[in-house]
This record gives structure tokens, sequence and C-alpha cells, in this order.
């Protein structure tokens, strides 16, 4: 082709700046002055050291994930208060390998030996840390009880003392993993006025933890229930990760009409409860939804199943038009698999699945805190090159 004007010719050159594209970031006030007190060699402004940190980190990363894949070792952790296996299902893939697990309720360790092909240890209070195996990750859902205020003065690991708390916090300081990650209800933020949380914390703290927390919630990670709950997330203090923002999800709500199953066989409320109880009592109307609801709905608790206080989440339909969730409707409220295995009683899996966590939230951290980990590991062996 030839003659004619080329389409943008005779166009001024763009400048360097102007070839960049504008992005808007939101760091920590700590962290914005970190990137400006970096000894870098070149650039004043924040853009550009920005630039340069990000590129670094970029190839720093690429490095380190080819030396992940290439690494036979895989990251081992410990599942304790085990229940159905929830925080595990969240945290395990190909390059984790589970070496201890401990659930003490017979009902719930069937689930997970059903699913996990390992039956777990009992009691924990019974087991001591040096029976467990070492491990680079402790997961723990440990239930929540007050702690003797008493005790505080001779130091916050004392004050735990002979609560299950406590058990997680021994097994943490002997074996002194990379990283954990616990999980409770948000009750536990507000227990004796808060104490409880502060006490947690500094525990972990004092037996050599960078501890973040945050109040996550499941509609946030693409399930339809409300369900807050507290995550805590702690790194060895050698590794140098001093900040961590717990994932917050997004906003893309999924309606709980999607979850649901057309008639599903045996989940009845019969007339007579539904008259006794369900539209009774005062103490809190109960929840009812259909195939066109499009709200989350509220959390799942283990006492579900306990028809006298119905004040639960119902699905209209069934021979008496109302019913309960069924087994795979409480699964996918849950974010477990289709096929999670379920080897107990009608009463025990609402138990189980109540008492469980939202397993793509979990994921979610676990995701977070496994690039972490594996970023900081990358730059101290560099670092130790260098050195
Ligand atoms: C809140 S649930 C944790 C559920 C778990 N995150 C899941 O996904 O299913 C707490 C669990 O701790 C177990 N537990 C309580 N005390 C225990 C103990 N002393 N030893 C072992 N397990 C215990 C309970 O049976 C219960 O299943």
């Amino acid at each position: 082709m030839s003659g004619g004007k080329r389409v943008g010719a005779g166009r001024k050159a763009k400048s360097e700046l102007e070839k960049k594209k504008q992005k808007n970031i939101y760091i920590p006030e700590e962290l914005y002055e970190e990137v400006m007190k970096a000894p870098i060699a070149y650039g004043d402004s924040f853009s550009s050291r920005c630039e340069f940190l990000i590129e670094e980190g970029l190839a720093n990363f690429a490095v380190y994930n080819k030396n992940r894949e290439d690494k036979v070792d895989k990251l081992t952790f410990i599942d304790l208060f085990a229940g159905i296996g929830g925080i595990r299902q969240a945290f395990e893939d190909d390059k984790t390998k589970a070496v201890f697990s401990s659930e003490w309720d017979k009902f719930a360790a069937a689930t997970y030996e059903a699913n996990f092909g390992e039956k777990p240890h009992g009691d924990i209070t019974q087991i001591k840390a040096e029976e467990i195996p070492k491990h680079d990750v402790l997961l723990a859902g440990f239930p929540c009880q007050p702690f003797s205020m008493i005790g505080k003065r001779e130091g916050f690991s004392h004050a735990t003392q002979g609560t299950l708390f406590f058990d997680v916090l021994r097994i943490i300081k002997h074996h002194q993993p990379k990283m954990f990650l616990l999980e409770n209800v948000q009750g536990l933020l507000t227990i004796q006025n808060g104490e409880t949380f502060r006490i947690i914390k500094s525990a972990l703290k004092e037996v050599g933890y960078d501890v973040f927390s945050d109040v996550l919630d499941a509609q946030n990670y693409g399930l339809p229930q409300v369900r807050k709950r507290v995550v805590i997330v702690g790194f060895r203090k050698d590794l140098e990760i001093t900040n961590f923002d717990l994932p917050q999800g997004s906003n893309n709500r999924v309606p709980v009409s999607q979850i649901l199953e057309e008639n599903p066989n045996g989940y009845t409320i019969s007339e007579h409860l539904q008259n006794t109880y369900l539209f009774k009592k005062n103490d809190g109307k109960p929840q009812i939804i259909d195939e066109n609801s499009d709200i989350q709905v509220k959390t799942l608790v283990a006492s579900y199943h306990k028809i006298q206080r119905l004040t639960g989440t119902f699905v209209k339909g069934g021979d008496t038009g109302i019913r309960l969730l069924s087994e795979l409707e409480c699964k996918r409220l849950m974010g477990f698999p289709d096929d999670f295995k379920v080897p107990v009683s009608r009463t025990q899996m609402y138990r189980q699945f109540g008492n469980s966590v939202a397993v793509p939230m979990m994921k979610a951290v676990a995701d977070c805190m496994k690039e972490r980990l594996f970023l900081a590991e990358s730059l101290k062996l560099k670092d130790d090159k260098v050195s």
C-alpha cells in the first residue's frame, strides 16, 4: 500500500510517564513509610519506588515459585479440634501433608475418617506436645472458654491454663510451627469484655509470633450464609512478616436459591411440630425460604435439628409445606463438596456442619498465608545467599 497518510502518523510521541497507567492502591501508613525509607538507589517518588519494589517482588516470587515446584518437601500441618475437617478441607492441597489430627467426638471422627482416610487422635489435653510430630503449620478451631484473670499476673500463658486454648498454646510453644491458623466464634471478642481475646493474642505473641486477626463473614466468599467468625493467623517472628491483611472476599453475593435441592425426600417438618413450635414461640421467628429467595440465610448452628427452638432457616415444600435443609444443602451452605461423605445420623449431620467452618472463607485465608510464607522464605533464601 502506498500514498496517503498513516493513521496516527505525525502524532507527538508519548513521554515515558504518559505510557504508564494510573492505578490506585490502599496501603497502611506504616507500609507507605517503609516504601519511602527503603534504601533504593533510584527514584525518590512513591510511584517509582513502588514500581521498583513490585518488579523486584515479582521476580523473587517467580524464582521462589519455581523452587517451590521443584521442591519435594511438602508443608506439613496438624489439625486440632478437627471436627469433620473443615479447616483441613480448606488448607490441604498437593503441596501440603497432614501429619497429625485430634478430635475426641466419635461421630465427628467417623466423618473425618470417611473423608480423609485417617482416624484422628482423641482428647488433646491428654496428648503431650512431644508425642505430636513436628510440623510447619498448626490449624485449630478451638472451643472458646473464658480465662481466669488471676493467673494473668504470672504471664499471659499462665492465665490460659485449664482451657483448650492452653493446649493450642503449649503445642505452638513446643513445636514453633512456621505459622498457625485459628478460628472461633465472634463471641470470643466480647467475652469478659474482650479480655479473653486480648490474652489470647498476647499469649501467642509471648511464644514468638506476629499475630493478625479479623472477623470474616462467609457471605463474602461465595456462600449464601451470614456466618461471622474470628480468624487468627500467626507467623513465627523470624519470618519477619510484620503486616498481613486477612482477605476480605468480595461483594458478589450468592443467593440461597442457588443451593436448594428440588423436593429432597425425608426432610418434612410435621404439622404438629409446626403448630406447636415453629409459629408459636416468641423466641425469634424462623426464616422461610424457597427457590426464589435471593437472600443469604442465617448462620447454620449446631442445634439446627432441635425443632423446639425453631429459629433457623426452613424451606417451603414437602408434604406439609415446610421442610428442613437437606444434607446436600447443608454441605453447600458451608462450602463442602457435594460428594463429602456423611456416615452419621441426621442429628449428627446437622451438629457437624453447624460446628464446622465456611470452607471457601478459610481457603481464602489459607491461600494468602501460604503465599506470604513462601514469599518470606524466598526473601530469606535470597538474603542468606547474598550474605
Ligand atoms: C468448633 S468445633 C471445630 C470444628 C471443625 N473446625 C470443623 O471444621 O468441623 C470444636 C471441636 O473440638 C472438639 N473437642 C473439644 N474438646 C476436645 C478435646 N479435649 N480433644 C479433642 N477434641 C476436642 C469437639 O468435639 C468439636 O468437634
